[in-house]
Formats: C-alpha cells, sequence, structure tokens
C-alpha cells in the first residue's frame, strides 16, 4: 500500500536525498580507470557516516554491501568487487541513504574516461527517459503514465526497456507501495497525489531487455550481454508538481536539475 507523506515527511527524505545527491556529487570526480568498485562502496560508505547517514541497502534483504556497482552487461544489484574499471565501461553505483530513519534512492551511470559513441547515446537516453517519467509524477497521473512515458522516449532513441525492474513507494522503508512499473501503458493504474513519494528508475539497453539473475541471487544481467544505463531519483508528488528530493541544493536552496 502506498503511504502519504507530510511535508515535514517529504523534508526529511529530502536530507536523505541531499546525502545521497552529495555522494553521487564526489563519485564523479573520482570515478576514473583503475578505480575498483569496492573502493567506490567503501568511499560511499565513509561519505555517508561522515554526513551522519547509513547505507540502508546493506543488510537490506541480505543484500551485503552499501552500494550497487553494476558494469555494462549487469543491469543493476551488481556486487562490489576488486576488479578494476577500465577506460570506456559504464558502472551504475545505485544507493539509499538512511538519515534518522528516512530513505532515499538514487542511482546513476558513470562512463570510465570517455564513452563509446554507442554508450553514450545509451547513457543520454537512460537520462532522458528518467526525466520523461519524472515529469509525470504529477497529482491527477495515473502510475501508467510514468513508464508509458519513458517508453516512448526509450523507443525514439531505438532501446528497449528492462520491464523486470520497477521503481517503487519509499519512505521509512525503501520498498512501499505503488510498485512504479517502467513500462507502463497510459492512463492505467493508481491515481498519483500530492504525499506520495516514489523512485523512478528506468534501465535502457540496446538490446531486447531480457534479464538473468547470476547465482549469487542479486546481479541481474541482460542475456544477449547488451550494456545497460540507469538513471533514479527519488520523487515527491507535490501540489505544485514533481519534487526531486536526490539532486543537490545550491546553499541558496535551488535544486540543481541533472
Ligand atoms: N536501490 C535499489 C532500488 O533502486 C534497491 C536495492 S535493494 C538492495 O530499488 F537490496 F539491493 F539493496
Ligand atoms: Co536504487
Amino acid at each position: 500500500m502506498a503511504e502519504w507523506k507530510s511535508e515535514e515527511e517529504i523534508g526529511c527524505i529530502r536530507r536523505a536525498g541531499q546525502v545521497v545527491a552529495e555522494c553521487h556529487d564526489e563519485l564523479r570526480r573520482r570515478i576514473a580507470p583503475g578505480v575498483t568498485t569496492l573502493e567506490i562502496d567503501r568511499f560511499v560508505e565513509r561519505l555517508m557516516a561522515e554526513r551522519g547517514a547509513k547505507p540502508a541497502q546493506k543488510g537490506y534483504c541480505g543484500y551485503p554491501f552499501a552500494t550497487c556497482a553494476s558494469v555494462n552487461e549487469v543491469v543493476c544489484h551488481g556486487f562490489p568487487d576488486s576488479i578494476p574499471l577500465q577506460e570506456g565501461d559504464l558502472v551504475t553505483i545505485d544507493m539509499v541513504a538512511d538519515v534518522d530513519g528516512w530513505k532515499a534512492d538514487s542511482a546513476w551511470t558513470y562512463s570510465i574516461g570517455k564513452p563509446q559513441p554507442a554508450a553514450a547515446r545509451l547513457m543520454e537516453a537512460a537520462r532522458r527517459a528518467m526525466l520523461r517519467g519524472v515529469a509525470e509524477c504529477r497529482a491527477g497521473r495515473r502510475i501508467g503514465d510514468i513508464g508509458a512515458a519513458i517508453v516512448q522516449e526509450a523507443r525514439a532513441h531505438g532501446c528497449s526497456v528492462v520491464s523486470a525492474f520497477a521503481g517503487h513507494g519509499i519512505g521509512r522503508s525503501i520498498h512501499e507501495g505503488p510498485e512504479v512499473g517502467h513500462t507502463g501503458i497510459a492512463g492505467s493504474g493508481a491515481r498519483l497525489e500530492p504525499g506520495m513519494v516514489l523512485t523512478v528508475e528506468p534501465i535502457l539497453v540496446a538490446g531486447d531487455g531480457k534479464v538473468w539473475i547470476d547465482r549469487d541471487g542479486w546481479t541481474a544481467r541482460t542475456r544477449d550481454r547488451s550494456w545497460s544505463a540507469q538513471y533514479e531519483h527519488t520523487i515527491a508528488v507535490t501540489e505544485q508538481g514533481p519534487m526531486i528530493l536526490t539532486c543537490l541544493q545550491s546553499a541558496a536552496g535551488h535544486a540543481v536539475i541533472p
């Protein structure tokens, strides 16, 4: 079931969201050839601790790390490891910060050095698809409108959306209702109302979007080995429209739109 948050509660989630945004901002500068995803994982855990936050993914349903680190054909839930990232790789770092019991969730795909042209196009398509989905997070729209907008944008770039993973409500728990499908049908599903807090996190691929899970029970990869990109924000539905809770706030309090 969906939970409705008060303005004050949305403010609490935004504080967690600010920590996540700062972590991603640090990663943007630090990720380079030779860095390992385990180093990134430890770095994020330290940054969160310095900001009074906990990495909520660690221990969640038995997940063993602070971050998910998904390289190239891994679509999500990859384990951080000690393999050095190489020029041209794509790595998606997904993290959830917990501040005083409130959670915020954001994933971002980074290229290691300069991306190949096809990878750059995939990243751009995925980021645009996410923003199209976010734009639908307004009172009166339906859940299906989010996925429909995402699929339309993905197709315009010649990409598929992985349908096996969905966004979700978030708040005191990482996963709350409603489920936010990324391949929805316009006009279908629950009506969005002010106070809902959701993640929008479409995974885009150049291939057919079919995935399987490794024997570790977590790592999801494309069957056809095509690479993936994913951008995720935590969004509040407000009377004034969608409010991104996981983007950087400037000193003046303005959101810095990704
Ligand atoms: N952050 C993920 C999401 O976007 C949740 C990861 S669950 C975990 O839904 F167990 F891997 F942490
Ligand atoms: Co996430």
